[in-house]
Parts: structure tokens; sequence; C-alpha cells
């Protein structure tokens, strides 16, 4: 499988395993399917609430040897309670007992978004901080000291645009390595996509087939990913399945990318996109898809209740 090179030369499988919505008691089997598929990748959060299970299905594949510790790349993501400076460290470590590990290879800033400590979804003005009150470049700081104390190998954020991205990189000290962010043929976000790559961030695309088990009622009318019809296409082109087309689509863009499932034949499903090449033609029709559609809209953040505007999300 292709990897992706951080600058200081470490590897990240571009192909990982996702784990939003996969259930307690799911998803401790869907790891270690996963990992003994040959799955070397997966992206966690502290806020998906189940990273003690995956941290149990590592556990599992760890003592029946399927893998080692250094082998895998692991990841996870420090929730919006926790960007006051003295939070980081502890809710990093939370998720390290929570997967039972001594350090991550990865560790993102969820959202740039502060809510007050321990609020899940603010749904409350007082719920939150400005960015006067805890500043990114804090949480900046603060997650720069757990890279140097050896709790995570590599620190980057997600869901940051350009903006964003340029206050951290006006900072002193470490860069972002990498931006988690919403990425398929309905989002292709190439402005973004192009300053990443200028600046030597790396990419991770999340919700590549759409995430059609996040629809909400209010989402129930979104177009849907997996049947587009160009997707389907080069699905039959290919004999392969639409959900293949859409991972292998990021790979073609050295895109790191982190499908979720818990169903043990589309995670093998899955990992075989990495064995998928599409052609110039493909590209250019899922370039020219016509479809032009945000999954996770961020309107959770940014409603009448908060101080926080899609602005501070996404560039127009
Ligand atoms: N940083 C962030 O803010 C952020 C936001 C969203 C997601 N993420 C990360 O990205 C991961 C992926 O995104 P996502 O969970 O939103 O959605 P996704 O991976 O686009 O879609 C997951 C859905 O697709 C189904 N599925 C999986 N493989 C399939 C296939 N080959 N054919 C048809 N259906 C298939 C899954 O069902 P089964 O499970 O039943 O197979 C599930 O319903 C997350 O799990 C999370 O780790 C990060």
């Amino acid at each position: 499988m292709k990897n992706l090179i951080f600058r200081n030369g470490d590897k990240l499988p571009i192909l990982g395993l996702g784990t939003w919505k996969s259930k307690p008691g799911e998803v401790r089997k869907a790891v270690y399917w996963a990992i003994e598929a040959g799955y070397r990748h997966i992206d966690c959060a502290a806020i998906y609430q189940n990273e003690r299970e995956v941290g149990q299905g590592i556990a599992d594949a760890l003592a029946d040897g399927l893998v080692k510790r250094k082998d895998l790349f692991i990841t996870s993501k420090l929730w919006n309670d926790s960007h006051r400076h003295e939070d980081v460290k502890p809710a990093l470590e939370k998720t390290l007992s929570d997967l039972r590990l001594d350090n991550l290879d990865l560790y993102l800033v969820h959202w740039p978004i502060a809510f007050k400590p321990g609020v899940g979804f603010a749904t409350h003005r007082e719920e939150y901080y400005t960015y006067q009150d805890v500043p990114l470049t804090q949480t900046w700081e603060a997650m720069q000291e757990q890279k140097s104390a050896g709790l995570t190998k590599h620190i980057g954020v997600s869901n940051f645009n350009k903006q964003k991205l340029s206050e951290l990189l006006a900072m002193d000290g470490e860069q972002p390595e990498m931006n988690q962010v919403e990425l398929h043929p309905f989002l292709p976000q190439e402005k973004l996509v192009k300053f990443c790559s200028e600046n030597g961030i790396l990419m991770t695309a999340y919700s590549p087939l759409g995430s059609p088990d996040s629809r909400a009622e209010r989402h129930k009318n979104d177009p849907r990913l997996l049947d587009n019809t160009v997707v389907s296409e080069i699905a039959k082109k290919h004999e392969v399945s639409a959900g293949q087309v859409l991972i292998a689509w990021s790979i073609s863009r050295d895109i790191a990318v982190i499908p979720k499932s818990i169903n043990q034949e589309r995670i093998i499903e899955n990992l075989k996109s990495a064995e998928i090449t599409l052609d110039p033609r493909d590209l250019e029709a899922l370039a020219a898809i016509g479809v032009s559609h945000r999954f996770v809209d961020g309107s959770i953040f940014t409603g009448p209740q908060s101080p926080y505007k899609l602005t501070d999300l996404f560039d127009q």
C-alpha cells in the first residue's frame, strides 16, 4: 500500500479505518477484522465515545500477534471542550488510557471551535469560548508540548480552512503536519488541497463515501454519493464497487482516506481499493460530476446560539 511521508520521513499508510458512529459492541471486532485484513491505520476521536472499545480491538490484535505496535498508525483528536492550554494534556492522556497506548502516531485538533470543559455539543451561548477567550494559538502551543513530551509523534488539525491554517503557520515552532477534512468528488476542495500541498501539510479525506449513516432527518434529501451514476459507471467498467471507486479517487490524489465500516466484508472490500488504478478518463468524469455538496456542514456549531460563523470553518 502507498504511504504518505511526514517531514521527518515517518510513513502514514494511505488507507485507514474510520470509527465515527461505530458503536461500542461493534467497533472492537471491526478494528480486529481491519488489522487482520491488513489495515495499519486507524482513525479515532474522543468524541466518538468508543475509544475504549477501539483500544480493546487493538489490544486483541496485538495479543494475537497479528501486528506489532510499531507497525500501526493510530490517530486521535482533541475535542472542542479541551482547547485551553491546561486541558490538552489530560484529554490526550484520557485518550491514551482508553486506547491502551503509550503514545499516538497523530493527534489532531478536531475543530477550530472551543467549548467550555465537559460540554459535548454546545446548545447555549454560555457553553462556548470565543477566540478571544481561548485563541487557537494557545491550543496549538499545548499540542506542540505533547509532541515534545513524546505523547504523540505527529500533530495536526481537522476542519481548518486556509485562514485558520495560516494563523498556525505564522507561529514559531511546529507547523501542522496534517489537515483532515471532508473530501470526495462532490467536495474536491482543490484550493485547500493546493494550499496544504504548498505548505507541506498532508491531508486526510473524511466521509469519503458521503457518510450515508450520518443522515439526520434534516439531511435525508442530501444527494447520495454511492448511488451517483458517474461513480456507478466507473465501478462497472473496473468491475469494482462504487465505494471502492471513491476510495481509489482519494488515493489517486495522494490524500489519505479513512472509510468507516463495521461490516467485515466491506472492511475487506474497502482495503482492496488500494489496488485499483483509476485512469485519466475516470478522473475527468469525476471532476465533472456536476454535484457540489458538503455532508458534514458544521451547522451544529454555528447556529444562532454560537459565537462562530461558517466562515470560521470553511472557505467560501
Ligand atoms: N475530522 C472530522 O471532523 C471527521 C468528520 C467525519 C468523519 N471523520 C472520520 O472519517 C471516517 C469516515 O467518514 P464517515 O464515517 O462520516 O463516513 P463514510 O466512511 O463516508 O461512510 C460510512 C458509511 O458507509 C458504509 N460503507 C462502508 N463501506 C462501504 C462500501 N464499500 N459500500 C457501501 N457502503 C459502505 C458504512 O456502513 P457499514 O459500517 O455498515 O459498512 C457507513 O454507513 C469517520 O468514521 C471518522 O473516522 C472525521
